[in-house]
């Protein structure tokens, strides 16, 4: 039985973020089309897989089919017809000056607009500038079909918080939902799409675990998406800026976080430190942001040390190695982990691309593992190994650089017996330091007494 109150729901966009949340309201009991007008990605979806990784996602697409509850199709007409909450959930690429690219939401917002023929809540979560709002709801008036009123559709904004890894317990499970619109009766007809989360009332509903409902105007709720995760990516640069000066008086970072989170003010989550932020969302979102601030005169002065920071902290690894390894020209260097981070195949800014890039240029052999990823297109000529061990065969160092679970707990007597060298750079500050040294290695954490890398010189 459909969900009370909302007759229909479509997803528009079927990436990282379209698929869980079209996969998850099936599962929470509603009708759902799934759009997709690439025909290989909508072959694989019609078939119950997605077509990148992502935990838990294709049991929960699988059943969702079996059910006849969630279908995909490229036909917007069909979508339309079919329901009455549409989420927009096309990709949103970083564009020209630190705006985000909306090719792709006008394109959507116009095919929505042709085929919209009874009263719809266009739902925006891709993420968009602040204020688009506006423009998506004079995109789609202005192709509405002739015979049909300007108000037949009303746009809310609701942003989205799924990380790539747990995105389907983050949809089910989340701490809050964010609503954003001045029409009252659309912000509700969407609080109603949510109500089985809302109430935790689906079936693996956690009664104890409900998520707050926030509701505001649209402006707020685009900036709340950015300045979420500019606060998270700044917390990362903040601890990573510490982790230098623990490294310059031989404290330990982790320690330092995890005493300092442990005063619920600053809490411990999102205090690991490494080598930084990837993925396709916080270097993205921080400029916009920025890029938004600066349109109106203003001097983004903390988020742009949250991308310098961010950017030094690559660069630092690097010079950790040259420090090491003198000359790097030459030397064998094995990398574990190409992807963003653990959990996903994704590798869009990943921290593995500008290191790789970076070892490269000076000469360095560079050779990777990864769990899942086993090509990166910015490194067409990088070799990768099928296994950890196979990897550091002659190896000069092994660095660290995404903490997956199968690589934090290395056999490291067996690492030290068929590398070369004796370096271990944990890039993520995720090995045990003690068992790595116990092997006879040297260890070299991001911040936890080593040795500093030489003073910054921001040649790239
Ligand atoms: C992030 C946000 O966490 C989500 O809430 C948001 O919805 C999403 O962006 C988005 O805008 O779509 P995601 O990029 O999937 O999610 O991944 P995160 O888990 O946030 O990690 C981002 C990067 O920060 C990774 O490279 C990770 O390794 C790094 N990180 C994270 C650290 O270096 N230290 C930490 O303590 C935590």
């Amino acid at each position: 039985m459909a969900v009370q109150g909302v007759n229909g729901i479509s997803v528009i966009g079927s990436g990282y973020v379209g698929t869980v949340v079209a996969a998850c309201m099936a599962a929470v009991g509603h009708d759902v089309v799934g759009v997709e007008i690439n025909q290989e990605k909508l072959a694989k979806l019609q078939s119950g897989s997605s077509y990148f990784y992502e935990p838990g996602l294709d049991a929960r697409l699988r059943a969702g089919i079996e059910s006849g509850r969630l279908s995909f199709t490229d036909d917007f007409e069909e979508a339309m017809a079919k329901s009455e909450v549409v989420f927009l959930c096309v990709d949103t690429p970083p564009g020209e000056n630190g705006h985000p690219d909306v090719t792709s939401v006008t394109a959507a917002a116009k095919s929505i607009g042709k085929a919209m023929h009874s009263p719809h809540v266009i739902v925006t979560k891709s993420t968009v500038p602040v204020g688009s709002g506006n423009w998506l709801t004079s995109t789609i008036e202005s192709v509405l079909p002739d015979d049909v009123d300007l108000d037949v559709f009303s746009v809310v904004s609701n942003p989205e918080f799924l990380r790539e890894g747990s995105a389907v317990n983050d949809f089910l499970y989340p701490e809050r939902i964010v609503l954003g619109g001045d029409d009252l009766d659309a912000v509700n007809k969407v609080a109603a799409s949510y109500r089985p989360i809302l109430d935790q009332s689906f079936p693996g509903g956690t009664i104890d675990a409900k998520p707050t409902l926030v509701t505001t105007d649209r402006s707020t709720a685009e900036t709340i998406k950015y300045a979420a995760n500019a606060f998270l990516a700044t917390k990362i640069s903040f601890i990573n800026e510490i982790a230098e000066i623990c490294e310059w008086v031989d404290a330990d970072v982790n320690e330092v976080a995890h005493a300092i989170g442990l005063d619920s003010r600053i809490s411990a989550k999102f205090l690991n430190a490494g080598v930084g932020w990837g993925g396709s969302c916080f270097g993205k979102d921080v400029e916009a942001l920025a890029a938004t601030a600066r349109a109106h005169g203003q001097e983004p002065l903390i988020l742009e040390a949250a991308q310098r920071v961010n950017q030094h902290q690559r660069h630092r690894l690097v010079r950790k190695l040259q420090q090491h390894l003198r000359p790097l020209r030459g030397s064998r260097i094995a990398l574990l982990g190409l992807a963003f981070k653990p959990n996903t195949d994704d590798t869009r800014d990943a921290p593995a691309i500008t290191i790789a890039q970076a070892l490269t240029e000076r000469g360095a052999i560079v050779r990777a593992y990864d769990p899942l990823v086993k090509q990166i297109p910015e490194l067409p000529n990088l070799q990768t190994a099928t296994d950890p061990y196979t990897l550091v065969e002659q190896a000069d160092a092994v660095v660290l650089l995404t903490e997956w679970d199968e690589l934090r707990d290395l056999d490291f007597i067996d690492v030290a017996g068929r590398m070369r060298g004796n370096l271990v750079v944990d890039g993520r500050n995720a090995f045990d330091a003690s068992r790595v040294r116990e092997a006879g290695l040297l260890y070299e954490g991001m911040g936890r007494g080593s040795v500093p890398a030489p003073p910054r010189d921001e040649v790239w």
